[in-house]
Formats: structure tokens, C-alpha cells, sequence
């Protein structure tokens, strides 16, 4: 049986913050708009006109990711809190911005450099092992602006100089490498994914949406190359977003939709980086949607050869799968699904769902026979700070369930690496831009509109890891 990691996890476009010491990308002009009433409502459709709006000097909108959780000045604090939390990985993305303010510039800041060295040695002396995210959404806006970002075959160049700087510097420090953050987001959320402007009302084209995503997917094929070919010590991971579908009835339509659904929506991108090549049922597909992606030999060659080594997922909720149209909805990780109604949900209406968990494990093993790690997972609460003190049963008995389940399906024979406990430090919501939902065991002092002391404190989940982390560390 394996050990599993407990860590944590972030992403640097909603912790760190810092946006005077680095370049504007695409999650930076994502404006904060209250919550509609309708949670099912896509809060994340950018078009021109919100990023002209966003560059403007006088600008009347507040944006929360160059903010963050304001990382940049709080780093030593929060890695400290990581130490004392027993916490044996952490899971961070770079902020490309940081290293290259455009994204292509013609040398990379030192000044940026200098921050992840200090961030990455620090780590390391409190004895955490460091899995890295090489980009986790957020697209240096120059690339977009000027070509048209993952869009064009360039991308991958200039992404594969931003890996050659992250294995040359800090090669022999980092234990796992993610290319790229949920990869399949590309397809249900291309502007998060593949940071594509939307074109006023009309829908995203398939045929730009899979041309980007095959960039990445071959971006993602020769950094494994480059980086194995540079002797670098860390294991290469792929990343989907998994949505554990349910069929809504026992009729066949919906069991035949379950199928549909997992392939296109979850699996596809993980079969392609883990197997190491386009799985057959994308032929029809791409056929149907008129998506023409004249796959050269060389790539075809390079996607075969550098697989990655683990396959990790996000898993918050399970979905539904149905063919009926009428079905209540409700909002879920960047897609919405129907009402499952065996399960609660939490208050932004994602099915809570720990035997969904196991589920994705075993499925995830079975189709890829690779080590597993759960990339991200947690509940998304609204805390409330009283005399000092976050009080957050709610997520003691999230994490208690999910990870009874995730200990059943190691006991089963799946091999898992870790798990990653998502926001472990409060951020910005990926999804909703709000600082009211919370994951962290750790509370930042800041509200919605960025305004607060950024104060860290405990909450009662801390403790509660703290001591579940000692006590797998007792039972080794
Ligand atoms: C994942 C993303 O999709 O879900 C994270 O990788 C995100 O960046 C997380 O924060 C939770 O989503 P949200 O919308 O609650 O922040």
C-alpha cells in the first residue's frame, strides 16, 4: 500500500496578488459583480469590452485577482502556517506574468525569479515537498492581444521557455510538475482554460476551443521531454476536472449520455496525456462539430512518447447525466448539472458527495493504471470570523467523509500519491471571483471588494488536519 501525501493547494492568479511586480494576464480583468440569485449563472465570459474596460487606468471595477489573498507580502507568514500544519506537499502555480511580464519578453525578471526562490527554499526547510502547477489558467494578456494566445501555434514555444527557466532554476527542488491546471477546462470554460475572448453572445467556436486545447496538449508533451531530458528529479502529472456522472434514470438514453458526457467532458484530454494519443470516439466528434485539427506527424509523435507519469483530477461534487431538458438544475464546478436528490449541497449549491470520491479513484485507476492524486478538493463555505475565531464543523466533517473514502479506495489497490486539501489558505473563487468562498483551514481577513487587514487565522479545521496529519504520520 502507498502513503498518501496530505498537502494543500493554491493557485498563484488567486493567492498571491503582487500586480505591481508583474504583468497583467487574463484572470486579472475579471471584474468582481455580486452573486445573481441564480447560482447556475456563468459569471466568467470575458469579451473585449471587459478587457478594455479592465486596462483602463481609471477603471470602476474592483479586481480581486490582483489582489488575491495578498501572498505576495504574506508568503513567510503562510509558509510558516503550512509547516506547523504538518502538511507534507504543497501544490502552487507561477504566475508566468511574474517571470515574463508579457509572456514572450526576451529576458525573464529576476526580481520575479527571486520571490519563487525565496517562496521554493522556504518550503524545502520546513520539509514540504513542492508540486508544481507551470500555469493554472491565468494567460499572460499580451499573448492573447497579440496573437490570440493558446489559439496560435506559438504559445507553445513561449510556454516551453517559461518551463526551461522553472527546470534550469529550480529543477532539483520540485518533487511534481503539473503542465497545466485542469486541462479539460479548456473545453467547458475555454476563457478560464485556454484564455479565449469571448465574441460578444455568440458561443465559443469548437473549432477554436480543440486548436487551443491541442496546443496545450503538445505544450504539455515536450515539457515532459524537455524536463526528462534535463535529468530533472520531479514526476510529470496530467490534470482534469472530474465530475463523477451519475445517469439521472434507468433508461438507457441517460446511461448512454453518462457515457457521452465522461468521455467528451472528462476523460477525453486525460486519455490523450496519459495514453498518448486522440481516443477514437473524438473522430466523430470533431466530424459533427466540424473541428479540423490537421494533427502533424511530429505531434502525433511527441503526444505518443512523453506521457505523464500520474494522472490527477479536482473532484468537489458528482454530476447528473440525462437527456431530459426539464430537469432541476444546479450549479456545480464551472458547469451545472441536475439535482441529485439523494445529496446536499453546500450553500453555492455543489452536491456534496465523499462516495463520488472513491468512485473517480477506482474509475480513474482502471482506465489509466497510473498513480493517482487528488489535485483539489474541499468545501466552498461562507465562515464567519467572531472574537478571534472561525468555528467550521461543516468542513471538518467534509474532509472526515471524503477522506474515509479516499482511504477505502487505497485499501481497494489504487495507489494514491496525495491529496490535496484546495484553498488551503482562503483565495479568491476561481468560479465567482468572491472572497466569500472559502475552502482554507487558514482565514484571510478580506472581503469581496478586497477590503480587510489580509490577517491570517486559524480556523477550527486547521487544528482538526493538524492533528488527522500527525496521526497518519503515528500510524506509519
Ligand atoms: C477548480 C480550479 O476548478 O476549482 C480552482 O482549479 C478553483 O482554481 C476550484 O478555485 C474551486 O472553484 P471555485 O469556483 O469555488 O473557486
Amino acid at each position: 500500500m502507498t502513503k498518501i501525501l496530505w498537502g494543500g493547494a493554491t493557485s498563484a492568479s488567486q493567492y498571491e496578488g503582487g500586480y505591481e511586480n508583474r504583468g497583467i494576464d487574463t484572470q486579472d480583468c475579471r471584474p468582481y459583480s455580486p452573486k445573481t440569485e441564480d447560482a447556475t449563472v456563468a459569471t466568467r465570459l470575458l469579451t473585449e469590452e471587459v478587457i478594455q474596460e479592465a486596462k483602463r487606468k481609471d477603471g470602476r471595477h474592483y479586481y480581486p485577482f490582483r489582489k488575491g489573498s495578498m501572498g505576495y507580502e504574506h508568503w513567510e507568514e503562510d509558509i510558516a502556517l503550512l509547516g506547523d500544519l504538518g502538511l507534507d506537499v504543497y501544490r502552487l502555480s507561477i504566475s508566468w506574468t511574474r517571470i515574463f511580464p508579457k509572456g514572450n519578453d526576451e529576458f525573464p525578471s529576476e526580481a520575479g525569479l527571486q520571490y519563487y526562490d525565496r517562496i521554493f527554499h522556504s518550503l524545502k526547510n520546513q520539509g514540504i515537498k513542492i508540486f508544481l502547477t507551470m500555469n493554472h489558467y491565468a494567460v499572460p494578456l499580451h499573448l492573447v492581444e497579440s496573437y490570440g494566445g493558446w489559439l496560435n501555434r506559438q504559445m507553445i514555444d513561449d510556454y516551453l521557455r517559461l518551463a526551461e527557466i522553472i527546470f534550469e532554476r529550480w529543477g532539483d527542488l520540485i518533487d511534481y510538475y503539473l503542465p497545466f491546471n485542469e486541462i479539460n477546462a479548456g473545453y467547458f470554460s475555454p476563457y478560464n482554460g485556454v484564455g479565449l475572448i469571448k465574441n460578444g453572445t455568440n458561443p465559443y467556436a469548437y473549432q477554436d476551443i480543440f486548436l487551443s486545447l491541442h496546443h496545450q496538449f503538445v505544450a504539455s508533451a515536450k515539457t515532459i521531454q524537455m524536463g526528462r531530458e534535463k535529468g530533472v528529479k520531479g514526476k510529470f502529472g496530467a490534470m482534469i476536472s472530474c465530475f463523477c456522472y451519475y445517469a439521472h434514470t434507468s433508461r438507457p438514453e441517460d446511461n448512454l449520455r453518462l457515457v457521452e458526457d465522461e468521455q467528451i467532458n472528462q476523460w477525453f484530454c486525460m486519455d490523450i496525456l496519459s495514453r498518448g494519443e486522440y481516443p477514437y470516439y473524438m473522430e466523430p466528434f470533431f466530424k459533427k462539430h466540424r473541428v479540423d485539427l490537421n494533427i502533424s506527424e511530429e505531434d502525433t509523435k511527441v503526444l505518443r512518447a512523453y506521457t505523464c507519469d500520474f494522472v490527477s483530477f479536482s473532484y468537489y461534487s458528482s454530476s447528473i447525466s440525462s437527456v431530459s431538458e426539464s430537469n432541476q438544475q444546479t450549479a456545480g464546478n464551472l458547469v451545472a448539472t441536475t439535482k441529485n436528490q439523494y445529496l446536499e449541497a453546500s450553500e453555492w449549491g455543489w452536491q456534496i458527495d465523499p462516495i463520488g470520491l472513491k468512485t473517480t479513484a477506482l474509475k480513474a485507476y482502471d482506465r489509466y493504471q497510473k498513480p493517482i492524486m487528488i489535485a483539489e478538493n474541499g468545501l466552498g463555505a461562507k465562515d464567519t470570523l467572531v472574537d478571534g475565531q472561525v468555528h467550521d464543523p461543516y468542513r471538518i466533517e467534509y474532509f472526515k467523509r471524503h477522506f474515509e473514502q479516499l482511504k477505502e479506495a487505497e485499501a481497494m489497490g489504487v495507489p494514491v500519491l496525495a491529496y490535496l486539501a484546495w484553498g488551503i489558505i482562503d483565495i479568491v473563487s476561481a468560479g465567482s471571483c468572491e472572497m466569500d468562498k472559502r475552502y482554507g483551514v487558514v482565514y484571510v481577513d478580506a472581503d469581496n471588494q478586497g477590503k480587510g487587514s489580509y490577517r491570517r487565522i486559524k480556523k477550527d479545521s486547521y487544528y482538526w488536519y493538524q492533528q488527522y496529519i500527525a496521526m497518519q504520520k503515528e500510524g506509519e
